[in-house]
């Protein structure tokens, strides 16, 4: 059996996960991994742990040769790459959780790997403490993964629970998340989707191979969602959740959005309140698979690079087995969706966008549609996403169907609703 190797790490960054990983490491003496310098930025702030440590010169880490790993959780992607790239070059394994880093330059961090035979980890940047990646790359076979959906982002979901539980309205859920340390100041990256669709482009390469920028996914936030629809939603006897879904269909191709949607109480994602995250995998005979935790925080981003730095032990590194020996996926938007769209002025819509409509409120201060739109004008069009129109996928919103759509159609006229 091979012998387990001696890490010696040098840590970029002692902020929320930096010191955290610093605590754990501390009670994990089994673990043959000590970190032997810590660099930051601001070398005045007070930290918890011996001065002798801290550097601000990254290269007093990324060129020490008794430093075998390098781990990467600082805040800034464009230092964070130039890090990890010299790491690469320096010969030094990676571990990082820097999503936004990742997401952006998955094709470079990919051909470093080739290049050097280097691992890179990231566990933690997508969904925390919850072991997804390493399930996706080892587990399902790129044939047998169905579909995934889950909730990625915590903020959203904590303030989406406080729209619903509490009642609260919307800004009032965003301050309570702020006072709570679960949204940034800036809430920008998490509500209006960003921190969730670089996550997604990520995860998507775990499952289907697919590499793709987060700009060239399909997203949005919960940034336009009202308490009306949180209304209807209860009507309708629905939860609303930030959903991040990707399903094969019967092309071949996936389909992939971060999108709000209304979940149905028996659905496995309506359990997951709060700022928690989940994950709900379909796959071929093991038919549906729930990962549930936290997905942000000291600790739980913590445990998730304590186990990828645990891994480095025995030399694991990701195969990209659904990218290298498989066809990897590829990205559609040839496909339907049904869709809800609540707005408080007709201008601010374009219904002609729809292939049929199959409900039309009309209220005095909004008023909400149901209907089906091809995804691609969700790709291309921008009305959805203005200030003032919230859009909610139905649950299981994706028609493949071209036959049905004929069977189906209703005009806008038939409904009365044409001119
Ligand atoms: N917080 C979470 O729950 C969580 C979960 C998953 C992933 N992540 C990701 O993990 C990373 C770190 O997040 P965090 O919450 O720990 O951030 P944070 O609390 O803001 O800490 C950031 C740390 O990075 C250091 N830093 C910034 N720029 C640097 C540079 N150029 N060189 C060296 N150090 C630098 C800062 O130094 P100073 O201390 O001197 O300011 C600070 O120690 C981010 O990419 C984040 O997206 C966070």
């Amino acid at each position: 059996m091979e012998t387990q190797k001696q890490l010696t790490i040098g840590l970029f960054g002692f902020g929320v996960v930096g010191e955290g990983l610093y605590k754990v490491l501390q009670q994990t003496p089994s673990l043959k991994a000590s970190i032997k310098k810590v660099c930051i930025k601001n070398p005045g702030k007070k930290r918890n742990a011996p001065d002798s440590l801290f550097t601000s010169d990254r290269n007093e880490l990324l060129f020490d040769k008794e430093i075998n790993v390098i781990v990467e959780v600082i805040d800034d992607s464009v230092a964070a790459f130039e890090i990890v790239s010299t790491a690469f070059q320096q010969g030094k394994a990676v571990v990082s959780a820097s999503k936004k880093m990742i997401a952006e330059h998955l094709p470079e961090i990919l051909k470093y790997q080739q290049d050097t035979g280097l691992p890179f980890l990231c566990e933690a940047a997508a969904c925390a403490s919850i072991p997804v990646i390493r399930n996706l790359e080892e587990y399902y076979d790129n044939d047998l993964l169905h579909g995934i959906k889950a909730i990625i982002n915590g903020s959203t979901n904590f303030i989406l629970t406080k729209m619903f539980e509490d009642k609260l309205g919307y800004q009032e859920a965003l301050l309570l998340a702020q006072q709570l340390g679960f949204a940034e100041s800036n809430p920008k990256l998490d509500v209006e989707g960003y921190d969730a669709v670089n996550k997604w482009s990520i995860l998507l390469n775990h499952a289907y191979g697919i590499v793709e920028h987060p700009d060239n996914l399909v997203f949005t936030g919960i940034q336009n969602v009202q308490s009306g629809d949180a209304a209807v939603a209860k009507e309708k006897n629905y939860d609303i959740k930030l959903v991040a879904q990707a399903q094969k269909l019967v092309s071949g191709k996936v389909a992939a959005y971060v999108i709000p949607q209304f979940v149905k109480h028996d659905d496995q994602l309506s359990f997951v309140k709060n700022e928690y995250n989940g994950v709900v995998i379909e796959s071929g005979f093991a038919d549906k698979q729930f990962f549930y935790g936290k997905g942000a925080g000291s600790f739980p981003t913590a445990s998730a690079v304590l186990s990828d730095i645990s891994a480095l032990r025995y030399n694991y590194r990701y195969e990209y087995k659904k990218r290298y020996y498989h066809t990897p996926g590829e990205l559609t938007h040839d496909f339907y969706v049904k869709a809800y769209v609540s707005f408080s002025s007709l201008k601010d819509i374009v219904k002609e966008d729809f292939e049929w409509i199959e409900e039309w409120h009309g209220g005095l201060e909004r008023s909400y549609l149901v209907g089906v739109i091809h995804f691609e004008k969700l790709a291309t069009q921008q009305w959805w996403k203005a200030p003032g129109v919230s859009l909610i996928l139905a649950p299981d919103p994706v028609i493949e169907s071209i036959e049905l759509r004929n069977i189906k159609k209703r005009s806008l006229e038939l409904a009365g609703i044409g001119n």
